[in-house]
């Protein structure tokens, strides 16, 4: 989420970084930083905000230094701060660390290195890193990385440099990635091959479990055990523009196929499988704050209002909590019936959507508790709750919201295990939601798996003029949200339907050129649902299906089908929404459209 890059040969490497981090900047620009090494000294600079900031902060002094590295951060653990920005440096500021990932045991660890003396200065699992290479420090900055990597659980890519060691550059991977750049008399290192493309072509990536070793005349890996791994050189023959994409033709398609990992962030480190419940430390609310709450509003904009819907029915079902659901832009402008038993829930991916913030201060003003689930950390709406779940999709830059919206889905269903177990689950539902959750992303995955065959589906229906969505119970939401993707990005008349409203008005529209999109896991309204395709069919509409894996029922009437695998039915959403993404993507494509940047819309409305 966050972008690296590093530098060692005989040029400049602080400006050479600085500019090659910019090239990362749509990754994560809440903080940025680097370090260099030079006479023996090692220079640190940062600054929060984006590079900008920091060229400003250096004001054309940059430090010297053939070696040096940078970063650019998308905050996951503590605010957006300088303090928190990498690079983060052990105590006596010998060596300097930049990194992407999370440290699980980072707490345990911290706890340890603090009996030894060690003080630290920021938030961060990244810091605790640093003090722990140079407490294992004794001849070789390499050896030192591989013993520390040895002691840490979780995930990382990292750069690291040392005065100690001025001649050498270490990076490692395991679950985020880096890469070297391969260039003559200098080397570099990056978490993205986009950074690199002025300066070369020829990369060498990292699997999990390896460390670069880089001098300014050569490179080693070395594999955990410190053996030697030969790997080989790869050719980048993309433009930079499809690098930045990750090879894909738009960030929107990037996204969708990234859902995958964003899911496994925003569980990451929540579930507690013995207990079947969630851990939630942004809450900042006790058991006891959480059951005086008798009643819960939700409010936001946009697809986030899609996902407040089906927090609705998760709160309401598994929590048994009442909850209303409300339009950001509404809500500020009535007089709600507020108190401070009331949680008003703000889902905004930006954190900076106008109407949700007002509509925040508003219930903030008359009582009510407040919190947020937001992704981009330290926005307006994460400061302005200051208690909340952040969603860690990773920037997302498409203004169609994709992954954002499945994360926020998962938050969702995270807060209604923790209020849940507390008040109507028991252990034993805690736990099957929590299997459940778990097997999201692989399931998720095999959905994406399928992309081809929902490409060809658009390609047939991309010159209707309209298209009509439908679902029950948790896909209703879902049907309005696919709906509002193909509007948002291919222009294209579309509504969403709960199905049995159908009969009431837009049944009217169904003849032999209509396609109507039906959502049709295999959930408790199903036998319902089956009613509905029926009498789409008897008006000759044309039907696509999402169904559950296995299914025949449905199959059989409709004229296509995409299957999703089997989970439970308040999560049903998360796989069955996935399809409709890539429909709206493909056809926006085939009808020429600017996917990542549709017309009038914007990314973060910060107006009324
Ligand atoms: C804009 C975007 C939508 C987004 C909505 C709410 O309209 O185009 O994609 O769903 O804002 O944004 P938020 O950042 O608050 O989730």
């Amino acid at each position: 989420m966050c972008g690296i890059v590093g530098y060692i040969g005989n040029r400049d490497g602080a400006a050479l970084v600085l500019e090659a981090l910019k090239r990362l900047e749509y990754r994560g620009y809440d903080s940025a930083g680097l370090a260099t090494v030079s006479d023996g000294k090692l220079t640190v600079a940062k600054a929060a905000g984006r590079i900008a900031a920091l060229e400003a902060r250096l004001d054309g002094n940059l430090p010297k230094g053939s070696l040096a590295i940078a970063h650019t951060r998308w905050a996951t653990h503590g605010v957006p701060n300088e303090a928190n920005a990498h690079p983060h440096t052990d105590g006596d500021g010998t060596i300097a660390l930049v990194h992407n990932g999370i440290i699980e045991n980072a707490a345990t660890l911290r706890k340890r290195l603090r009996e030894r003396g060690h003080t630290f200065r920021s938030d961060t699992d990244t810091e605790v890193l640093a003090h722990l290479i140079s407490e294992l420090y004794t001849d070789f900055l390499e050896d030192a990385v591989i013993s520390a990597l040895h002691m840490i659980e979780g995930t990382y890519g990292i750069a690291v440099v040392s005065d100690r060691d001025p001649d050498t550059l270490v990076a490692a991977r395991m679950g985020s990635p880096i890469l070297i750049g391969v260039g003559e008399g200098e080397n570099f290192v990056a978490s993205d091959a986009a950074a690199l493309l002025e300066h070369t072509r020829s990369v060498v990536y990292l699997d999990d479990g390896e460390v670069a070793v880089l001098r300014a005349d050569g490179y080693q890996i070395l594999d955990l055990e410190t053996a030697k791994v030969d790997k080989p050189v790869t050719t980048i023959e993309w433009d930079r523009q499809t690098v930045e994409r990750g090879g894909y033709r738009h960030f929107m398609l990037k996204e969708i196929m990234e859902q995958p990992a964003s899911i496994r962030d925003t569980l990451r480190g929540r579930l507690l499988r013995e207990q079947g419940t969630a851990r939630l430390g942004g809450l900042r609310m006790s058991d006891d704050d959480l059951l005086e709450i008798e009643r819960v509003v939700i409010t936001a904009c946009g697809t986030s209002w899609h996902a407040a819907l089906i927090g609705e029915y998760l709160l309401e079902e598994l929590a048994r909590l009442p909850v209303e659901v409300e339009y950001a832009s509404e809500f500020r402008y009535r007089n709600p019936i507020l108190d401070d038993k009331t949680l008003v829930i703000g889902i905004s991916q930006s954190g900076e959507t106008a109407d949700t913030l007002a509509a925040l201060q508003e219930a903030k003003q008359r009582g009510a508790r407040t919190i947020g689930i937001v992704n981009v950390v330290g926005s307006t709406i994460a400061r302005e709750t200051g208690a909340g779940i952040y969603i860690h999709a990773g920037p997302e830059v498409g203004v169609a919201s994709t992954k954002a919206f499945t994360c926020q889905l998962v938050a969702l269903a995270l807060l209604t295990l923790r209020i849940g177990r507390l008040r109507s689950l028991s252990v034993l539902q805690g736990r099957d939601i929590v299997a459940a959750l778990e097997a999201l992303p692989g399931q998720v995955e095999a959905v994406l798996a399928k992309a081809d065959a929902v490409e060809v589906l658009a390609k047939e229906f991309a010159s209707s003029p309209n298209a009509l969505y439908l679902g029950r119970g948790y896909n209703f939401p879902v049907a309005l949200e696919g709906a509002l993707k193909l509007k948002e990005i291919s222009y294209v008349h579309a509504e969403g339907y709960p199905a049995a409203e159908m009969k009431h008005g837009p049944i009217a529209l169904i003849d032999e050129l209509m396609p109507v999109v039906v959502v049709a896991p295999r959930d408790a309204v199903y036998q319902k649902i089956v009613s509905n395709v029926q009498e789409v069919k008897a008006r000759s509409g044309r039907v696509i299906a999402i169904v559950t894996d296995g299914d025949d029922e449905i199959t059989s009437l409709a004229d296509h089908t995409i299957s999703i695998p089997k989970t439970i039915d308040p999560l049903t959403p998360v796989l069955s929404v996935l399809p409709l993404q890539l429909l709206a993507y493909h056809i926006a494509v085939q009808r020429g459209c600017d996917v990542d940047k549709p017309r009038n819309l914007a990314k973060s409305v910060t107006v009324e």
